[in-house]
């Protein structure tokens, strides 16, 4: 069975929940805490035994390129005022992997933007993760949980979490034969349904591993929703040909693509780092007292 050693990360939309901040900054640079939401995703990439990293970009974008890039003249200043800790977190950033970047010229939809990498990935599996979700799982990351499933079976996975009922209106859901504890054998994906319609509370979340195949469905898939190429559309048209699973990944998951979840994130990680535990716990607790008593 083939390895899967590249992952693509499609970095290209608009990112129109975070305007005016996502303007002329990309999303993904958004730092939780001191660190840009990418980098954690490109290290659980790397984590899960990735390689190569195939960003596909747009304009406005070139500040994703710079974090991964060597930065001389920072790296020059650094050593020579004796800051050698953040000098060597520096340098592993550009070290983490191979990057390579390739352009979506117009923000057609997930579809399009993985399309777009095909001559990057080529003829072999490859993962997806998109640039802000994050899954946080120390000892499992979440990408690695759908690869050890595609060395089983060699076929594409699709990355889920459980979701409460009430919330299947905002998830693409998955509807397919229970296999195992989290595992299933697709059937059908449903966008946004609601409780009532909702086959099961798998919803989709941004990691995929995909056999080179949804190439052909993706150029086999007609142009859907908002004019998009729909991965899901895609997915489906993938499956008359082959089996697809998905898997309920463990770990903590954070949407950082909308504000509430991106304040969620920095509280959460704020909450965890021995840097800024005590001062975020102090800073809570002062906060609720202050809100009781008004
Ligand atoms: P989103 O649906 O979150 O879109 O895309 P967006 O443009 O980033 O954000 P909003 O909805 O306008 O606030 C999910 C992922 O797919 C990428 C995005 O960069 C994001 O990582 N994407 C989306 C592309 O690369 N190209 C596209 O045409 C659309």
């Amino acid at each position: 069975m083939q390895k899967v050693r590249k992952a693509v990360i499609p970095v290209a939309g608009f990112g129109t929940r975070f305007l005016p901040a996502s303007k002329a900054t990309p999303k993904e640079m958004m730092p939780i805490v001191d660190k840009p939401i990418i980098q954690y995703i490109v290290e659980e990439a790397v984590a899960s035994g990735i390689e190569t990293i195939i960003f596909v970009t747009g304009r406005h974008k070139r500040a994703i390129e710079d974090h991964f890039d060597y930065a001389p003249d920072l790296e020059h200043t650094l050593e020579k005022s004796g800051k050698l800790d953040l000098l060597e977190v520096i340098k592993n950033v550009s070290n983490l992997a191979n990057f390579i970047y390739v352009r979506q010229k117009e923000q057609l939809g997930l579809g399009h933007a993985i399309l777009t990498a095909e001559h990057a990935v080529g003829n072999e599996p490859f993962a997806v993760l998109l640039g802000d979700e994050l899954i946080i799982n120390e000892e499992n990351p979440g990408l690695k949980q759908l690869i050890d499933i595609y060395y089983k079976f060699g076929k594409s996975v699709i990355g889920t979490t459980e979701v409460p009922k009430e919330e299947t209106s905002k998830y693409g859901i998955v509807d397919g034969k229970l296999i195992e504890d989290g595992l299933r054998l697709v059937n059908y994906m449903v966008e946004k349904p609601s409780p009532e319609e909702a086959p099961s509370n798998s919803a989709i979340t941004g990691r995929y591993v995909l056999t080179p195949n949804i190439f052909e469905a993706l150029k086999r898939t007609p142009f859907g929703k908002g004019g998009e190429l729909q991965l899901t559309d895609a997915l489906m048209i993938l499956r008359e040909k082959e089996v697809i699973y998905s898997k309920n990944i463990e770990g903590i998951r954070h949407d950082t693509g909308n504000k509430l979840g991106y304040i969620k994130a920095i509280v959460d990680f704020a909450l965890e780092r021995e840097d800024t535990k005590e001062f975020m716990k102090n800073l809570i607790l002062e906060k609720a007292k202050a809100l009781n008593e008004k």
